[in-house]
């Protein structure tokens, strides 16, 4: 019977059951004596049920509930389903939990259970090994206190895991560990550590190789080059076949060694990833040198560009990787506009850091180009970059760099309209440099000169 069924049935009960007591109280002309004697029964009935519930629920409610009459009867029952549905949600549940615990144990991959403050709740095998976790004493130890890196310990801080992250192991530095943090509930987190020192050894060998072959490449190639240019000042080399042939051997050794210097470049940036002394850079001087260059690099397709700079902020880093980054991109943006188009260089700083954005009203690449723009070599119309003499490798540099200086090279484009190219530096890495204020507005911006003036 439902609850509220019974509770009816009760309420009519006790209803009847007061009319008879004050009927029977009339007749026999003791009112008072026949009502309490009907109210000490009823409430002496109650105590004894609730004494019953009261012994069932401290015996852990295991057994069935004792019989009952009335709402009693009702109530025990209600309960009795409560506690089996509780029951067999606590039954599902530990089993689910036996299973997570069952396969992240068996992961290979270190698997680590933090609280909201990194602290330490729980871990599989795979995180002993690795991570060099030790039962019962790391139970609630905060996870910066055993992972020391300071890369580690700065990406918990800030919580920033949108890329993982690659150390070597606290236990073993020859085992390469690749770290990713992912919320799981409310205020846990989930922290994975794959060993992928294979990988990594394979990376290296990678590097190696190209770093190699660029450096033994780059000594014949200068002596061809040499000697190519020897030859061009050679009366003979004025004469058919050589007229021709001896400026294409010149322009492709030149190409080479382009090529071999980048790659020398790469392999140096890839081999120290953190950046290891910092200058302060005023990068509006530099932006300028870099505009001055980019207007005579634009030449008969006048270009219009314009420099918008806040002339107080600096950033910190190196400035020989900083100026070969934001050239890359200006030359980008010369290269992929036609003639007359419009090439924007801004650098200014807001909230988030300080950012310096390429846009230009050039041909746009496809949106399923720009995830790969930064791989090496790759370039989305091979012959026009051949063309314009590119090889793919200036986007590769530009993010390394970006990357190397805490920040992130950012990618806009829509084919025809054109491109922006951003990148954003973290504010750790800005600052403000002390200038004089101005005391007359000057009548003429030299940063916004462009062809056309
Ligand atoms: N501003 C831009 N507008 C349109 N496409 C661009 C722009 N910048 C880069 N791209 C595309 O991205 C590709 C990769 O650029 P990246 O700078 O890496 O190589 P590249 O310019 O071809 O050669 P280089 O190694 O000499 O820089 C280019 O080949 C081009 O297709
Ligand atoms: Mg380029």
């Amino acid at each position: 019977m439902s609850l509220n069924r019974s509770w009816r049935a009760e309420l009519t009960v006790v209803a009847a059951g007061g009319v008879a007591l004050v009927l029977l109280g009339l007749w026999y002309e003791h009112l008072a004596v026949a009502l309490l004697t009907g109210v000490t029964s009823y409430l002496a009935w109650h105590l004894v049920q609730l004494y019953r519930l009261y012994d069932w629920l401290t015996r852990g409610c295991v057994t069935p509930p004792p019989d009952a009459k009335g709402i009693w009867a009702a109530l025990l029952c209600e309960l009795w389903r409560g506690q089996r549905r509780t029951r067999k949600r606590k039954r599902k549940l530990r089993r689910a939990l036996r299973r997570f615990k069952e396969s992240t144990a068996a992961l290979p991959e270190a698997t680590v259970v933090l609280g909201l403050y990194g602290e330490i709740e729980w871990w599989n095998a795979a995180a002993e090994q690795l991570l060099g976790l030790r039962r019962p004493d790391d139970r609630g130890q905060r996870i910066a206190n055993l992972i020391r890196h300071p890369e580690f310990v700065r990406r918990l801080e800030l919580g920033d895991w949108r890329q993982p992250l690659v150390i070597s192991s606290p236990v073993d530095a020859n085992i390469w560990l690749t770290l990713n943090l992912v919320p799981t509930a409310k205020h846990k987190y989930l922290l994975l550590a794959q060993n992928t020192t294979r990988l990594q050894h394979l990376d290296q060998v990678r590097r190696d190789f190209v770093a190699n072959v660029s450096h033994e490449l780059r000594t014949p190639l200068t002596v061809i080059s040499g000697y190519v240019e020897a030859l061009l000042d050679h009366p003979e080399a004025r004469k058919p076949p050589w007229k021709h042939v001896l400026p294409q051997v010149h322009e492709q050794a030149r190409r080479m060694r382009g090529i071999v210097e980048d790659l020398l470049l790469l392999s140096r940036l890839e081999l120290d990833r953190e950046l290891t002394s910092e200058e302060e850079i005023a990068v509006t001087t530099l932006l300028r040198q870099i505009h001055k260059e980019a207007m005579e690099l634009s030449g008969e397709a006048r270009h219009r560009i314009l420099l918008d700079v806040d002339p107080q902020l600096g950033l910190r880093g190196n400035r020989n990787e900083l100026r070969s980054a934001f050239s890359n991109l200006v030359v980008n943006a010369i290269r992929y506009t036609p003639t007359g188009g419009e090439i924007r260089l801004r650098w200014h700083a807001d909230t988030q850091g300080a950012h310096f954005c390429v846009s230009d009203t050039g041909v746009g690449i496809e949106a399923r180009h720009i995830p790969r723009l930064t791989e090496r070599f790759y370039r989305v119309d091979v012959g026009r970059s051949r063309e314009t003499g590119g090889t793919g490798l200036g986007l590769a540099i530009v993010k390394h760099v970006v990357t190397r200086h805490g920040g992130e090279l950012t990618i806009e484009s829509t084919v025809g309209k054109g491109s922006t190219f951003t990148c954003h530096f973290p504010v750790r890495h800005f600052y403000w440099l002390e200038i004089e204020p101005r005391l007359e507005p000057e009548p003429f911006n030299p940063l916004a000169l462009t062809h056309d003036e």
